[in-house]
């Protein structure tokens, strides 16, 4: 795979920043979007728009062909047993309130214990902590190492007969960790818990195979994996999907209404209340199709050269700490530099063309747990190439100057 003209299928990144060509680092935010996903939306208003399951004249009917052709293709790229198992939700952040909403209220009672690990993202923090606040629910913290790890062996004494729910990151934002979720999920069925999988940051950089896991939710974002903003997916297995009740009432969840009593929709409508995000969903098809045609494996192994090559260069600065060092790791780095404020640095690098994120990165604990206010961030994604390396490094030094 030739990865040097993929960045050309991307318009955003030939613009210049501050008189500079843009090198984009900040890829766990959010990606930029190559021409094919943009010309599928343009399409789909150019010359598809009509509303979904709801017309019998042509122009409706394609628009619903074309939008359940792209939950065939998410349930392939997932490896999903059924497209009943593929709910299309706003993002990651939606699809794990929907699950505590809905399986969370069903299921869980004062004094059962949810328990995620301490490299969480907000998004799979606050939805719990609510249930804690509304059930009584018991909200348990998995410790991780110096190098931004969990253990498995901690985690085999934090599950309990209690244990009801595992809420894990696949991928951590802050840190890059891979965290061990087939082995969790073994675990976790074990003690009888249910296990959710927040797959926001894994899913653009490797292959995710829903049923190899064994997860019984998982969660993710259109627009880190090249797609559009506002569409994400929500994957469960079809019987807990069958057996929770619907998150939002409106139109499409619905199979007749009295004023009475209303029937539910089946899978996967029951979840898809109101007019969905149809051009989001055909820009995600298209964005599965651009990085299907990549290949996952490709994309991880060249991630993971330039991965090797930032940590090396990275390291070479003096006082500079890479805050994650996972022996499984995805192509993230977070570091802080002795004397510099993240915000400076990123400010400053800005000037040289160079955006990265400097923030908690929605993971204030992770930012407590190393003492640190806040990292700078470089995220890679498949455009960036070992010149925006460089040019990182050389933004590093010129913004130390300034500073220093
Ligand atoms: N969760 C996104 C990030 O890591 C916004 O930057």
């Amino acid at each position: 795979m030739n990865f040097t003209d993929i960045r050309n299928q991307f318009p955003l990144l030939k613009q210049l920043e501050n008189g500079h060509p843009l090198v984009y680092l900040d890829n766990g935010a959010t990606s930029q979007k190559p021409q094919v996903v943009i010309d599928r939306i343009t399409q789909y208003y150019v010359a598809e728009n009509a509303n979904v399951h709801r017309g019998v004249y042509g122009l409706s009917e394609r628009a619903t062909e074309a939008y359940e052709g792209s939950r065939e293709k998410i349930r392939q790229f997932l490896n999903a047993a059924s497209t009943k198992e593929v709910i299309f939700v706003r993002g990651t952040t939606e699809a794990i309130n929907l699950v505590a909403q809905t399986w969370g209220r069903q299921n869980l009672q004062a004094g059962d214990e949810v328990l995620i690990t301490e490299m969480e993202h907000h998004s799979n923090i606050v939805p719990w902590q609510m249930l804690r606040d509304a059930l009584g629910v018991v909200l348990k913290v998995l410790p991780i190492n110096d190098l931004g790890e969990i253990s498995l062996k901690d985690f085999e004494q934090y599950l309990t007969a209690k244990t009801k729910l595992v809420s894990v990151v696949h991928m951590s934002n802050a840190l890059g960790t891979i965290n061990p979720v087939k082995a969790m999920t073994e675990m976790a069925h074990n003690v009888g818990a249910v296990v959710l999988v927040d797959g926001a940051q894994a899913v653009p950089h490797m292959t995710v195979d829903v049923q190899d896991i064994g997860c019984d939710f998982y969660a993710f974002s259109g627009h880190k994996v090249y797609g559009p903003t506002g569409i994400g997916v929500l994957y469960g297995k079809e019987a807990l999907l069958e057996a929770m009740p619907p998150y939002q009432g409106g139109g499409d969840m619905i199979y007749s209404v009295t004023f009475e009593e209303t029937q539910y929709n089946v899978l996967p409508y029951k979840f898809e209340a109101g007019t969905p995000n149809m051009a989001g969903v055909m820009g995600l098809g298209a964005a599965i199709d651009f990085v299907n045609k990549i290949g996952l494996a490709n994309i991880t192994a060249y991630e993971q050269t330039l991965l090797q090559e930032a940590t090396k260069k990275l390291s070479d600065i003096p006082g500079l700490k890479v805050i994650g060092q996972a022996a499984d790791k995805g192509a993230v780095i977070s570091f802080v530099i002795e004397g510099a404020h993240p915000h400076d640095m990123a400010t400053l690098m800005d000037q040289e063309g160079v955006a990265v994120r400097a923030s908690h990165h929605c993971a204030m604990p992770v930012m407590q747990r190393f003492q640190v206010p806040a990292t700078i961030r470089a995220s890679f994604g498949v455009y960036n190439h070992s010149a925006d390396i460089d040019r990182l490094i050389a933004a590093i030094y010129e913004s130390l100057d300034m500073l220093r």
